[in-house]
């Protein structure tokens, strides 16, 4: 991305529900334990949305948080992307949806479907408008309400979710600043091992997918596992390598929450200790798009990342896909 104009983070916003699911609840609904998610996933507790909050709900407060924080107006928003696999609707789109509530009136608005990797697939994108100059700022956005296409009576994924929003602002910054490379890719050959069954136009909602469960997430666990432990590690070697770094430049690390085991093999292989790596899936879980924004922008209120650091993001998930990015803050 030599000579292009620089792009990075201005603002930060993030927002979970209230709601707190933990552990000794789950016991109570499926046949689980605390020892077990904790030992095989590193979760204890996930938030949920309230019945009445979709997902541009818990978007718009990440939103004007974001926007706050870079001291922009709604209005002066240029392109809003939301990351989301649970739309509100599926049209109109959930980031129509915002752009009607925030007011930014002459924003264009879309949503971007690549399950855990769309935040990053929509940083990547958005980055593109601005770098060729078709846009100055986009307001972009991971938010999921998994808990709405979750099967509680199935312990095999319903520990695994949780919902929330984490929104960034991005616009040119400094020479030498900002997103340096990005890493996207796909694997359309697993597909059928991470799905949303029905609901689309190959299965389209009827009594018959009720009854079957096929509105739920649907996932072969372990098969996504070695796909996940794979790809972080290629991944960011990748983003590494076109962003001219070494994985010793890494000041923080920031990999989608998805399972503790897998951000510490990944943590194994690029010879990273626990202070350069952002770990939050022990309070919201797999938040889906919304993961790596919300270990974002949490990472950004503690502190933990300083104008100059070098940060690596990268995420994993439904597609198959996984995307990656290492920026200058
Ligand atoms: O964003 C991308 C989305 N997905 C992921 O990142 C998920 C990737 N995969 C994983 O994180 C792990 O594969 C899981 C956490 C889903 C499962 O961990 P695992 O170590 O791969 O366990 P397993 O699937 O091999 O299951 C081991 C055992 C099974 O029992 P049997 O067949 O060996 O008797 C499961 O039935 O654990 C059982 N099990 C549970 N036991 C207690 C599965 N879920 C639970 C549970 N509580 N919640």
């Amino acid at each position: 991305m030599k000579n292009l104009r620089p792009v990075g983070v201005i603002g930060t916003g993030k927002y979970v529900p209230e709601r707190i699911l933990n552990n000794a609840e789950l016991e109570k609904m499926v046949d689980t334990n605390d020892e077990w998610i904790v030992s095989r996933t590193g979760i204890r507790e996930r938030h949920i949305a309230a019945p009445e909050q979709a997902t541009s709900d818990l978007a718009y407060e990440a939103a004007i948080k974001a926007l706050d924080s870079a001291g922009l107006k709604a209005e002066e928003l240029d392109l809003i992307v939301v990351a989301t696999i649970t739309p509100d609707t599926t049209f109109p789109s959930t980031a129509c949806i915002l752009q009607e509530r925030l007011g930014a009136k002459k924003a264009a608005a879309f949503d971007l479907g690549a399950a855990c990797s769309g935040f990053v697939y929509s940083l990547a994108a958005a980055t593109g408008f601005i770098q060729n100059g078709m846009y100055n700022n986009a307001l972009v956005i991971g938010a999921d309400t998994l808990s709405r296409i979750t099967d509680y009576t199935d312990r095999n994924t319903c520990v695994l979710f949780g919902d929330g929003a984490g929104a960034v602002v991005i616009g040119e910054v400094p020479e030498g600043r900002g997103f340096q490379s990005f890493d996207l890719g796909a694997e359309g050959t697993g597909g059928e091992l991470l799905k949303l069954p029905a609901g689309g136009s190959r299965l389209p909602s009827s009594p018959e997918t009720l009854a079957a469960k096929q509105h739920f997430i649907y996932m072969s666990g372990r098969e996504v596992f070695k796909f996940a432990v794979r790809v972080m590690g290629t991944a960011t070697e990748e983003v590494l390598r076109k962003a001219e770094m070494t994985k010793e430049d890494i000041d923080l690390f920031i990999p989608h929450q998805a399972n503790i085991r897998i951000i510490q093999s990944a943590m194994q292989r690029l010879d990273l200790s626990e202070d350069r790596v952002m770990i939050n899936v022990q309070k919201y879980a797999n938040t889906s798009a919304a993961s790596i924004p919300l270990a974002l922008v949490e990472a950004v209120e503690e502190g933990r990342v300083k104008e100059g650091d070098r940060v690596v993001m990268v995420g994993f998930g439904g597609g198959l896909t996984w995307g990656g990015t290492a920026l200058i803050w």
